[in-house]
C-alpha cells in the first residue's frame, strides 16, 4: 500500500502556520492530522471545531481528525467535514462505535477506527465493514514527545494479519505516537502505510520542515 504522511498539527509552531501550510502543499503530504482532546477521554486539550473550520479556509488539504473525546456519536458532526476527509473514533470512547462510525460516513467522510495501545484488535471484528482505515496508537495518547511502547510493533503486525485473514486486505493502517524515522521503517516492516508525523520525525528541531518530510517519506 501506498506510504502516506499525516502530519499532526499539534506540533506546528501557531506563529507559522501559514508557510506551514504552504510547505505541506509543496510537498505534497497527504493529510493533516488533527488531534482534539476534551480533556476527560484524555488528560489534556488540544485544538476544535474551530480550528478545523479555520484550517478548512486555509487550505485544500484533506483533513484526518482524531477524535480523542467522549461521546463522539454525536458530536463528529460539529466539525467542517466532507469528501476526502477522515474521522477517526477511540473504540474506548463510545459503547456506540457502529453509530459513531456510520455518522461520519453519512457526513461524507471516511471513518477510521483508532485503538489505545492496551485495546484488543478483537474489539473491531464487527465494524470492520464500517471503516476505511485502523488507527492504532503507540503510545498512549494525549501528549506528543512519548517514546515508543514496543509491543505496539507486535500489534501492527498481528492487525495486519487480522485484517487480512478476514478479507479486509484494502483497509489500510495508520500509527500515532513517536513515528521517529526509525521506528517508521519497523512500523513499515509490521505493515502500517499511513503515518503520523509529530516532533520524533517532521518537526524535528535539528531538521527544516522538507528535510523531514523527505526523510519520512524514504523510509516509508
Ligand atoms: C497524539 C499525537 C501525538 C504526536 C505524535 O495523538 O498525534 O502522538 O503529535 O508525534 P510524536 O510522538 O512524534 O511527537
Ligand atoms: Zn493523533
Amino acid at each position: 500500500m501506498k506510504g502516506k504522511i499525516a502530519p499532526s498539527m499539534m506540533c506546528v509552531d501557531a506563529f507559522k502556520l501559514e508557510d506551514t501550510l504552504k510547505t505541506f502543499k509543496e510537498e505534497k503530504i497527504d493529510y493533516l492530522h488533527i488531534d482534539v482532546m476534551d480533556g476527560t477521554f484524555v488528560p489534556n486539550f488540544m485544538l476544535g471545531t474551530d480550528y478545523c473550520k479555520m484550517l478548512k479556509k486555509k487550505t485544500d488539504l484533506p483533513l484526518d481528525i482524531h477524535l480523542m473525546i467522549n461521546n463522539p456519536e454525536y458530536k463528529a458532526e460539529w466539525f467542517p467535514i466532507g469528501e476526502g476527509d477522515m474521522v477517526s473514533i477511540h473504540v474506548e470512547s463510545t459503547v456506540h462505535l457502529q453509530r459513531a462510525l456510520s455518522l461520519v460516513k453519512r457526513l461524507g467522510a471516511k471513518p477510521i477506527v483508532a485503538l489505545n495501545p492496551a485495546t484488543p484488535i478483537e474489539e473491531i471484528r464487527y465494524v470492520l465493514d464500517d471503516v476505511c482505515a485502523v488507527l492504532l496508537m503507540t503510545v498512549n495518547p494525549g501528549y506528543a514527545g512519548q517514546a515508543l511502547i514496543p509491543q505496539t510493533l507486535k500489534k501492527i503486525s498481528d492487525t495486519r494479519k487480522f485484517l487480512d485473514i478476514n478479507g479486509y486486505e484494502h483497509i489500510e493502517i495508520e500509527v500515532d505516537g513517536n513515528v521517529s524515522f526509525e521506528n517508521a521503517k519497523l512500523m513499515k516492516s509490521a505493515g502500517s502505510n499511513i503515518y503520523v508525523a509529530g516532533s520524533s520525525s517532521v518537526f524535528r528541531k535539528d531538521l527544516s520542515l522538507e528535510d523531514g518530510i523527505r526523510l519520512l517519506r524514504k523510509v516509508i
